[in-house]
């Protein structure tokens, strides 16, 4: 589904990523690792917003850096901060803009505008002005734009970063539940510790491709020494 060949990326001739290669499937994939270790850079090579300077990135059988526009409409990306990725003044209206490009008859998009807002848990605030939700519900919010999209695959980065406890477990209880790929980086340890498949990223490599239990050893192995 996401396969890295010898990938590596330079940014301004600073090596950023080295020697990737990993094969990544659903339904969960969690990133951990120190800042500045290459999360972010690897999931934008998932989604085009980055190219490989070397080795090649393919996702759901296209080549994000060759064919950015189509990849984006399978893959999309949730970033840390919700304020970020709200665009209209409603609730509702900020959900339906996410489907401007699709061809909907009026009442198909409200359907599928209501069904989001379900899904997340934000129905009764439809109507309400988007700015004026908690940060939690903006993630949620955040969230319901692009699940009303239905993408193949969901790229978080540090989607809970922001966020308090209660609204953090909120959001993950969402994405649990999301039936598509999951891919999430997060320094909150405790959101990817049941997860099958983690990678630990430091100095722009993977150093361990494991389950969330022992990635989680190995990460705090590498902090502590
Ligand atoms: N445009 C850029 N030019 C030079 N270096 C960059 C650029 N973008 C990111 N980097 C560097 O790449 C490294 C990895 O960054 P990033 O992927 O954002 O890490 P993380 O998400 O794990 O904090 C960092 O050292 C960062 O400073
Ligand atoms: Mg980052």
């Amino acid at each position: 589904m996401i396969e890295f060949r010898d990938v590596c990326l330079t940014l301004n001739e600073r090596p950023v990523l080295s020697d990737i290669n990993a094969e990544l499937a659903g339904p969960r994939v969690g990133i951990i690792g120190a800042n500045g270790s290459g999360k972010t850079s690897l999931l934008r090579l998932i989604n085009g917003l980055a190219s490989p300077t070397s080795g090649s990135v393919h996702v759901l059988g296209l080549q994000p850096d060759r064919n950015g526009r189509a990849v984006r409409k399978k893959v999309s990306f949730l970033f840390s901060n919700p304020d970020a990725q709200i665009v209209m003044p409603t609730v509702a209206e900020d959900i339906a803009f996410s489907l401007r490009r699709h061809s909907l008859s009026d009442p198909e998009r409200d359907l599928r505008v209501n069904q989001a807002l379900h899904q997340v848990g934000l129905t009764e605030h439809h109507d309400h002005p988007a700015h004026a939700l908690s940060s939690g519900q903006k993630q949620l919010l955040a969230l319901a734009s692009i699940i009303v999209t239905e993408p193949q695959i969901l790229l978080c980065d540090e989607p809970t970063t922001l966020l308090d406890r209660r609204n953090t477990r909120e959001v993950i209880n969402v994405l649990n539940d999301l039936p598509i790929t999951v891919v999430m980086s997060t320094h909150d340890l405790d959101l990817i510790r049941d997860w099958d498949r983690v990678l630990v990223v430091d100095g722009g490599r993977i150093i361990a491709d494991t389950t969330g239990i022992e990635a989680i050893a190995t990460y705090l192995k590498l902090v502590d020494s």
